[in-house]
């Protein structure tokens, strides 16, 4: 069995900033409430008519990545999409970066997941990895929230957590043996309509929406029952990070720096101070970009990578939770 090893990362977001500020256009809210609640302070929100959209964020994300690995895009042989926001109901994004870039007809996959997107991807390419099927995977997260958001106030809990962008890495077969130690994925599915968009979807398709015409009708906005997703997620977080911990003989302590899901500031708060986390071991920036889902891993391994915040030979541990309900980890010896 091989190990696989984060060769390149890279990330894109939208130049748009949208500050809590320029949100009482749309709603009543205050940048008050929304930094107290959930530390957001600013998101990327794709401009309409712009060319981004999660494949081509996507791309740009991953050809930096490529860059950095110092790789060509001929070298990648699969690619792993993870996605909530695809540019088409299908087919999903992974077979357009495959375009983009230009690579030969590899293996394009796409996995939903939402939250946990960005882990149960780097879990499934670690896999192939492992077995010796691939050696230099590109897994990429990448979202476009902002042009499904129901911008009013009956939306505004919903809306103002969900920023648009894009991160990827490039997995690679490692040499020296440092890399992926383990992944931890989960679900719990009876909370699946506690994090959801219904419709437009085949158990509510269009022609329902459009027939029915009923201005209260938000099937086809994002839900949350935010209370109950809050409680969930800091106790799934905190179980997922201790059994990656667990499953290699290692301690909160011996973390180099947790890159938790940027869901709520005060959810990594609460994680932090559950585990004893001192500020250096945990990595946030949900501050400036809110909540990307599946981008939100890769964005945040990237700015951390880039500030020196991750060096060789460092324990690094990524958690996620998130709609479905779905929950992951993995830990890595960089
Ligand atoms: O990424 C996937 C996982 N996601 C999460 O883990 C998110 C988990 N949940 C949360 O982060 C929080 O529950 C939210 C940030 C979504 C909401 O914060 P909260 O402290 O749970 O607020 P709440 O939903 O209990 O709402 C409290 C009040 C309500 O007013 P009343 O009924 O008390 O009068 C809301 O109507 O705040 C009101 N409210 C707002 N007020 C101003 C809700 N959204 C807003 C807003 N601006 N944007």
């Amino acid at each position: 069995m091989y190990t696989s090893r984060i060769a390149g990362i890279g990330h894109y977001v939208p130049d748009n900033v949208v500050t809590n500020q320029d949100l009482l256009q749309f709603m009543e809210t205050t940048n008050e409430w929304i930094v107290e609640r959930t530390g957001i302070e600013e998101r990327r929100w794709v401009v309409p008519g712009s060319d981004d959209r999660p494949s081509t964020m996507g791309t740009k994300a991953a050809q930096i990545a490529i860059k950095n690995a110092g790789l060509t895009p001929d070298d990648i042989d699969f690619i792993v999409f993870a996605t909530l926001s695809p540019d088409y109901y299908f087919p999903g994004p992974g077979v357009q970066v495959q375009d983009l870039l230009g690579i030969r007809e590899i293996g394009a996959l796409d996995v939903r997941n939402q939250c946990s997107g960005f882990v149960y991807g780097l879990s499934v390419a670690d896999q192939f990895i492992k077995t010796g099927m691939y050696k230099n995977i590109l897994v990429i997260g990448s979202e476009y929230h902002s042009g499904g958001l129901e911008k009013s106030t009956r939306g505004r809990g919903v809306t103002v957590i969900f920023g648009d962008g894009a991160g990827a890495v490039v997995l690679q077969r490692s040499e020296n043996g440092h890399g992926i130690l383990s992944t931890h994925l989960h679900s719990e599915g009876k909370h699946a309509k506690e994090l959801a968009l219904i419709g437009p979807a085949t158990s509510r398709w269009v022609d329902a929406i459009m027939s029915e015409n009923d201005p209260e009708d938000t099937s086809y906005y994002p839900h949350m029952n935010g209370n109950f997703v809050f409680k969930h997620a800091v106790t799934r977080f905190a179980e997922v990070i201790m059994e990656a911990l667990g499953a290699n003989g290692y301690n909160p302590g011996d973390i180099s720096l947790l890159i938790p899901h940027q869901a709520n500031l005060r959810i990594s708060q609460f994680i932090q101070k559950k585990m004893g986390l001192s500020d250096d071991q945990v990595y946030n920036n949900i501050m400036r970009y809110g909540n990307t889902t599946a981008a939100s891993i890769p964005i945040a391994l990237s700015e951390a990578h880039s500030e020196g915040r991750i060096k060789e030979g460092d324990l690094v541990l990524m958690a996620a939770f998130g709609s479905g309900f779905t929950w992951g980890s993995a830990l890595i010896r960089w």
